[in-house]
C-alpha cells in the first residue's frame, strides 16, 4: 500500500492486495457460521438454488457498482453520493450503510467471541466421554451465561480496536494474504472427512437437491439477505475498499474472484456440515448454534481433535477479524473525513457504540432472552434487520444510482480502465443487471415477503 500524490488516501498497490482484502472482507462467519444455519432452516437445496442465482444476478453487479463508486470518488460512502449527485437526498443511502455496519459489527462480534471461547476450550473439551448431546448442552450453558459471552465479545472488539488503530495498511493486507489459503486447505480436509461419514449422501442430497415447491417468500428473502451479507455488499464496505484500489485494478475480475471464492467457501462449509448433521442426528434447523455444535462433534471423532479444533477456531477467528475490520472501516472513514476526527477518536467511537450494542446481543441468549421485538431477540433482530432489510435496500439503491443516475461513461471507463483482454463484453450485462435485474428483483422480493404480491 502506498500514498497517492493527489490525495491523502492510501491505495492498494498490488492486484493481489486488492483481491485479497476484498476476499478477506467477504469470507468470514457469514460463510462458515451463517450460511449453513440459514440453508438448514430454509429447506437446504431450495435455499441453495436461490442463493446461487442471487450471487450471480445481484451480487456481482452490486460489488462492481460499489467498486466503481468508491474508486471514482475516492471517498467515504455518503460523500461519494454527495460528490456524484450534489444537492439530492442520495447521500442518505450512505447512512443506511453506516447503520447496517454498526448493527452487524455488534452481533458479529458476539459470534466471533464464541470462536474465542471454543479456541480456548479446545484444550480441555475433547474427552472420550463427550457426545453430540454433551456438546449441545455445553454450548447452551455457555451462551446463556451472564459473563463469558460478554467477556469474549468485549475481548474480540478490543482486539479489533488495536488492529484498526494501526491503519488499513498492515493489519488488513498482511492478515488476509496469509490467512485465506490456509483456511481453504483446512476446509478441504474437513470436507473429505465429512464425505466419508455414514450419512454423507443424505447431507449432500439435502443441500444440493432443490425442491422448488419449497421456495417461499421467507426462503427468497433469507437467500437474498445471505448473498448480500456474505459478499459484504449493500452497505458501502466494498465502496470503501474500492476507494483504496489502484487505477490499474481490474474491477470486474476482482468482483468475480471475490464472489467465486466466497461462494466456494460457503459451499465447502455446507459440505462439511450437512453430512455431519445427518450422521450425528442433529436437526438442520438448529439455528445460530448449529455450527458450534457440529464442529466440536466432528473434531471429537478425528485423530488429534484438539489440534484440528485449535487450528480451525483460530482461523475462523482471524477470518472474522478481517471481516469486522472491513465493516468498522465504513464508519471510521466516515467519522474521520466528515467530522475531522483523528483515527483514534473515530475508532473509539465506532468500537464504543458496537460494544454497547454488542453487550445487548451477547446477553440475548441468556438474561435478555425474553426481551423480544416482533418475536425476535435483540441478536436475531439486529441480524434480520441488517441482513434481510438494510443490505438489500442499500444494494437496490446503489444499483439504481449506478445504473440510472450517474453518467454511464463513469461505469464504462471504470470497468475498462484495466488491462483485461475483453473488458467491453461484460460492461453491457453489468449495466443491464444494475438498471433492471437488481432493482426490480430486490423490489419484487421485498413486496413478496410483506405479502403485496
Ligand atoms: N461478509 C462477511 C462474512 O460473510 O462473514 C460479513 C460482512 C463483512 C458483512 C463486512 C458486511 C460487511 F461490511
Amino acid at each position: 500500500m502506498s500514498k497517492t500524490n493527489d490525495t491523502t488516501r492510501a491505495i492498494f498497490t498490488t492486484r493481489i492486495g486488492a483481491v485479497a482484502t476484498a476476499v478477506g472482507s467477504a469470507v468470514g462467519l457469514g460463510n462458515i457460521w451463517r450460511f449453513p444455519f440459514e440453508a438448514g432452516s430454509h429447506g437446504g437445496g431450495a435455499f441453495m438454488a436461490c442463493y446461487l442465482v442471487f450471487i450471480i444476478a445481484l451480487g456481482i453487479p452490486v460489488i462492481c457498482a460499489e467498486f466503481i463508486l468508491g474508486r471514482h470518488t475516492r471517498s467515504n460512502e455518503p460523500r461519494a453520493f454527495r460528490t456524484l449527485a450534489p444537492g439530492t437526498p442520495w447521500h442518505l443511502v450512505g447512512y443506511i450503510g453506516i447503520l447496517a455496519s454498526i448493527l452487524i459489527l455488534s452481533f458479529y462480534s458476539v459470534v466471533a467471541g464464541w470462536t474465542l471461547e471454543y479456541l480456548t476450550a479446545s484444550f480441555s473439551m475433547f474427552t472420550n466421554d463427550m457426545d453430540t448431546a454433551d456438546y449441545h448442552t455445553r454450548f447452551g450453558q455457555f451462551i446463556s451465561g451472564n459473563w463469558r459471552p460478554v467477556i469474549w465479545t468485549v475481548t474480540f472488539l478490543a482486539i479489533n480496536f488495536l488492529i484498526l488503530l494501526r491503519g488499513v495498511q498492515k493489519g488488513i493486507e498482511r492478515l488476509s494474504n496469509i490467512l485465506m489459503p490456509v483456511m481453504f486447505l483446512l476446509l478441504v480436509i474437513f470436507c473429505v472427512n465429512s464425505l466419508l461419514m455414514p450419512k454423507a449422501s443424505e447431507g449432500l442430497y439435502f443441500l444440493f437437491h432443490p425442491d422448488f415447491s419449497q421456495i417461499t417468500p421467507s426462503v427468497l428473502l433469507g437467500a437474498m439477505g445471505q448473498a448480500f451479507f456474505s459478499l459484504s455488499i449493500g452497505l458501502g464496505c466494498m465502496m470503501t475498499y474500492g476507494s483504496y484500489f489502484s487505477p490499474r485494478t481490474n474491477l470486474l475480475r476482482c468482483a468475480s474472484v471475490t464472489a467465486i471464492l466466497d461462494t466456494g467457501v460457503a459451499i465447502l462449509a455446507g459440505i462439511i456440515i450437512f453430512p455431519a448433521v445427518f450422521s450425528f442426528g442433529i436437526s438442520p434447523e438448529s439455528g445460530p448454534t448449529l455450527v458450534f455444535e457440529v464442529f466440536p462433534t466432528i473434531f471429537s471423532q478425528l485423530h488429534g481433535g484438539m489440534f484440528w479444533s485449535i487450528l480451525f477456531f483460530f482461523l475462523l477467528f482471524l477470518a472474522s477479524l478481517t471481516s469486522t475490520i472491513s465493516m468498522s472501516e465504513i464508519s471510521i472513514t466516515y467519522f474521520m473525513e466528515e467530522y475531522r476526527l483523528s483515527r483514534l477518536r473515530a475508532t473509539m467511537l465506532t468500537i464504543g457504540i458496537a460494544t454497547m450494542l454488542g453487550l445487548l446481543c451477547a446477553l440475548s441468549f441468556g438474561p435478555l432472552r425474553h426481551f423480544t421485538v416482533c418475536g425476535m431477540t435483540i441478536f436475531n433482530l439486529f441480524d434480520y434487520l441488517s441482513s434481510n432489510i438494510l443490505l438489500p435496500l442499500g444494494g437496490m439503491l446503489i444499483s439504481i444510482f449506478a445504473g440510472w443516475i450517474i453518467d454511464k461513461h463513469i461505469i464504462s471507463t471504470q470497468l475498462s480502465e484495466s488491462p483485461a483482454s475483453h473488458p467491453s463484453r461484460w460492461i453491457r450485462p453489468v449495466i443491464f443487471c444494475l438498471r433492471y435485474v437488481a432493482p426490480v428483483g430486490i423490489a419484487l422480493i421485498f413486496m413478496n415477503s410483506i405479502g403485496i404480491i
